[in-house]
Formats: structure tokens, C-alpha cells, sequence
């Protein structure tokens, strides 16, 4: 039996459909390419038939993506699975993935249909998904909770009918480990030619066990793990992909598996994901949390000055981090800027890095240290705002106790310069009246989320604003010392997002 693991990542399908967590078409592709370069072996790219603009993203991830297989989500519907089929088709390797519940309480309730019923069901929908293409993933929902001559039923005429991977999916995270253990070990034994699939584990966390029960389906001969960056997913979430990965990496020892994934970029992945979907990662979060690496105590600090061993299993590098974060500042130059850049993974044209360059001078003239998260934070502004039609170029608000708080804020919309005053209910009220007054809109402000990039008072703020407009949102990120202006930056960002949205679907609404 192979000791490799296929990792099938559901970040733009399981971690997409969580509250909170929509991505834009653009942030979706963002996300498929940095997956497939980090190595993963399958993108579920999504679910074709939940809505067009979920069918627009697998569709183009599956022309673009040049190393995985892309996976589309569909029921057990015959709409559904040739939906799938269509927004696929266009991949090298495209995998339709369809599933259906077969829990006594979901086929009773959800589905209110006889398990003969559920059992037809699953050859027609193997069967129909097999007519559209080679690779099929059949999941029965809630397996776990599933009973075992049935499981064992539904998994043979799978087989039967073509499916080529089985997934057994723990989807309201109940299981133990060695409940799964025994559970994916018994399918396996038990159905006649399980050899002829790839079995798969995909696990909840609703008791913060999803890690541990895919690697215990692993030991039991799952081959396949269903996965997130960071976590992200359904309720608690999914198996944390960097957490699999580096588990499998450090105690290879006793996990004699390997996975084809480039573990350098793991934190990069993390960091995109979290900017995208407006997730912050939690400090203590294993391998990419902002602590992971980080040693306060005295006695730790002395070990580690000592042998770096005695308190890291797995080196910050083998996970994407340098070890000295602080190493730009106000005197470093150009060349060290752009040796920076390609160290964050960064290719930047000569008019691009002059104005980041330009960027990083101010920031390191306003602020003491400069870390690495300050120059991402800094060259994705950059980069997102190049075709923008609107940019700040001044504000001043007066704030305090005295109200009502009052912003002076000018654009630069299209070339011309504007500028108004507006005052609100706080600082930030009062400066996004003044964009409202420049820039009259619809949009509705969806979310507003401010972190500090760093340590200190003097840290960049990082400043998301979500806008919700004609059925989409949009979000804007941009960071600066001044919380003010990185929250003016934010909402432009967002706003110019709508407008050369709009402009590419509806030239005719450009003037
Ligand atoms: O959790 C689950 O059961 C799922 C299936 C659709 C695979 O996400
Ligand atoms: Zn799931």
C-alpha cells in the first residue's frame, strides 16, 4: 500500500460555505493557485449548482489550475451532478465529488426517504457522474453516524458503480479516534473490492478532534485527507490542512506518509486565507499561529538560547517564517527591499516596487520596526490599488471628546482633486460620510475589522472593510499607522473594487 497521501483541500468549497467566509471570484483564484503551487493534490474549487457565481469560480479555477485535480460538489441530483460535470470540464483532471446522506436521522429527516431509496440514489448518482467523467468521489454525509451493514452497502455499490474514491466523511465531528480507526478499518475489510477505491477521511471539529480523527483514518488505511487552511469550515470547522501536514512531517517516526506539499508555504497560505475570508488566525493556533514560534518565558528563552531543540519540534523556516523577523528599517535600500520581496514570495514589476519601495521609506521613517508583516501588508495594497480610479490623498479629522468628530478628507477621483468635510458619530463615522459625500453610493457596509499588523503603539493597523452591493461583496483591505487612513484607504479599496467590477460587466455604466 502507498504511503502517500493525497491532500484534497475544501478551503473554496467547506471553509467558503461557513458564515462569514465568502470569498470573491478574484480571492478564489488567488487562493486555487497558491494551492496548487503549495502542492495540494486536489482543490475542491467549490459547489456549481449553489449559485452562478459559485459555478464561475470552479469553472475558471479548473482552466487555470495547471497541477491538481479540481473537484466540483454535487447532491445526489441529477441537475446537480451535471452542473458539477459542466463547471469541471474544463480541467486537466477534473473529479466530481457527489455525495448524500445515509444516517438513519439524516435520511429520516433531512432527506425523508427509506434507506432503499438513499441506496438506489447512490448507484444512480455514481453512475451518472462516472458517464461525465473518469474520477468520482462519492461521500456518504454523516457517515459516522451511519449504520454498518448499510455503510458497508452504499460503499460496495459505489464501487460497483464506478466511484473511484470513497470518502467517509465525520460530518458533525463525533468521533473519536479510535472509533474512527475501527470504523474505516471495518468498510475496509468488510466491502468486497475496497481496494479498487481510495478511501478518504474528512473530519469536523466540532470536539476539536479533526485532526486527530484523520490521522487515525490514515493508520486505518484512508488514504486520502479532506482538509482547510486554517481550519476554516462548517461550524468549527475542518481538519487544519497545516496542522495534518506538519504532523505528518514531524513524527514521521511513527507516520511513516508523505504528502507532496511544499511546507514553506504554509504560512503564506494561512496569512491569504485569513486575509481573504477576514478570519484572524488565533495567536496560539498550532504551526501558523502568531505564537507558535514565539518563546516569552525565561526558561523557555534560555533553552532556546541554548539548543533550539528543547522546546521546537519543527524549525519556524520548515513552515515559511524566517527566524529573524526584524531585519528592514530606515536605512535599508533598494536592493535589500527587493532581496526582501522575493524572500516573502513576491515578483513585483520596476514601477511596482518603486512605489512599494517609495511606501516602505514612509512607513519606516513613521515607525521603529519594520516586520515582515508589514511589508506584506504594505506591497498587497499596493499591487490591489494599481487600476484604481479613486485614491486618498489627504485626511485630517479632529477627534476627542468634544464632538461631533469632523473629517477633512480630498480623493483623487479620475485625475481631478476633491475635497469635503463631513462630520459623524466618531472619527470613523465622520470619515466614512466624507467618502459617501465624494463618492455617492449604494453599497452597504457589511463589515469594518481593525488589527494591529504587530506588536505596539506604534503598529501598522490593518483595516478590513467589507461592502455589499447588487448581490456581491466586495472586501478592502489596507494598512497604516494611522488607523484613520488605513480605514479611508480600506473603504476605497472596497468601493474601487465595485466600480471596476462594474465597469468590466457593464462598460456602458463606466461614465
Ligand atoms: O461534512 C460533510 O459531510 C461534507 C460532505 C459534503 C463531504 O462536507
Ligand atoms: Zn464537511
Amino acid at each position: 500500500m502507498s504511503d502517500k497521501i493525497i491532500i484534497f483541500d475544501t478551503t473554496l468549497r467547506d471553509g467558503e460555505q461557513c458564515p462569514g467566509a465568502t470569498m470573491t471570484l478574484e480571492e478564489k483564484l488567488e487562493v486555487a493557485d497558491l494551492l496548487d503551487e503549495m502542492g495540494v493534490d486536489v482543490i475542491e474549487a467549490g459547489f456549481p449548482i449553489a449559485s452562478n457565481g459559485d459555478f464561475e469560480a470552479v469553472s475558471l479555477i479548473a482552466e487555470r489550475v495547471g497541477n491538481a485535480v479540481v473537484a466540483g460538489l454535487s447532491r445526489a441530483a441529477p441537475g446537480d451532478i451535471d452542473r458539477a460535470g459542466e463547471a469541471v470540464k474544463g480541467a486537466s483532471r477534473p473529479r466530481i465529488h457527489t455525495f448524500i446522506s445515509t444516517s438513519p436521522v439524516h435520511m429520516k429527516y433531512k432527506l425523508q426517504k427509506t434507506a432503499e431509496q438513499v441506496h438506489e440514489m447512490v448507484v444512480a448518482q455514481v453512475t451518472r457522474a462516472r458517464n461525465l467523467v473518469d474520477d468520482v468521489e462519492w461521500s456518504c454525509e454523516d457517515g459516522t453516524r451511519t449504520e454498518h451493514d448499510f455503510l458497508c452497502r452504499c460503499v460496495e455499490s459505489a464501487i460497483k458503480a464506478g466511484a473511484t474514491t470513497i470518502n467517509i466523511p465525520d460530518t458533525v465531528g463525533y468521533c473519536i479516534p479510535e472509533e474512527y480507526f475501527d470504523l474505516i478499518k471495518m468498510v475496509r475489510e468488510r466491502v468486497p473490492a475496497s481496494d479498487k477505491a481510495v478511501f478518504s477521511v474528512h473530519c469536523h471539529n466540532d470536539l476539536g478532534l479533526a485532526v486527530a480523527n484523520s490521522i487515525a483514518g490514515v493508520q486505518a488505511g484512508a488514504r486520502q485527507i479532506e482538509c482547510t487552511i486554517n481550519g476554516i469550515g462548517e461550524r468549527a470547522g475542518n481538519a487544519a490542512l497545516e496542522e495534518i501536514v506538519m504532523a505528518l512531517k514531524t513524527r514521521g517516526d511513527v507516520l511513516p506518509f508523505d504528502t507532496g506539499i511544499e511546507t514553506t508555504m504554509l504560512t503564506r497560505a494561512s496569512k491569504l486565507v485569513s486575509a481573504v475570508t477576514s478570519f484572524p488566525v488565533q495567536y496560539n493556533k498550532a504551526v501558523v499561529g502568531r505564537n507558535a514560534f514565539a518563546h516569552e518565558s525565561g526558561i523557555h528563552q534560555d533553552g532556546m538560547l541554548k539548543h533550539t531543540e528543547t522546546y521546537e519540534i519543527m524549525t519556524p523556516e520548515s513552515v515559511g517564517l524566517s527566524k529573524t523577523n526584524l531585519v528592514m528599517g530606515k536605512h535599508s535600500g533598494r536592493n535589500a527591499f527587493r532581496d526582501k520581496l522575493q524572500q516573502l514570495g513576491y515578483e513585483l514589476s520596476d514601477n511596482q516596487l518603486n512605489d512599494a519601495f517609495q511606501r516602505f521609506k514612509d512607513l519606516a521613517d513613521s515607525k521603529k520596526e519594520v516586520f515582515d508583516e508589514d511589508i506584506e501588508a504594505l506591497v498587497d495594497e499596493n499591487i490591489a490599488t494599481a487600476q484604481d480610479r479613486m485614491k486618498v490623498l489627504s485626511l485630517l479629522v479632529v477627534a476627542g471628546t468634544m464632538g461631533p468628530q469632523v473629517a477633512t478628507l480630498s480623493l483623487d477621483i479620475d485625475g481631478e482633486h476633491k475635497t469635503v468635510q463631513a462630520s459623524g458619530n466618531g472619527p470613523v463615522d465622520a470619515t466614512f460620510n466624507a467618502v459617501q459625500a465624494l463618492v455617492p453610493h449604494e453599497a452597504a457596509l457589511e463589515l469594518y475589522q481593525v488589527h494591529a499588523v504587530t506588536e505596539g503603539t506604534d503598529a501598522q493597523a490593518e483595516v478590513t472593510v467589507r461592502l455589499g452591493a447588487d448581490g456581491t461583496s466586495v472586501t478592502g483591505r489596507a494598512a497604516h499607522p494611522d488607523t484613520l487612513v488605513a480605514s479611508s484607504k480600506a473603504y476605497l479599496t472596497a468601493l474601487n473594487k465595485l466600480i471596476n467590477r462594474r465597469d468590466r460587466l457593464h462598460p456602458q455604466a463606466a461614465e
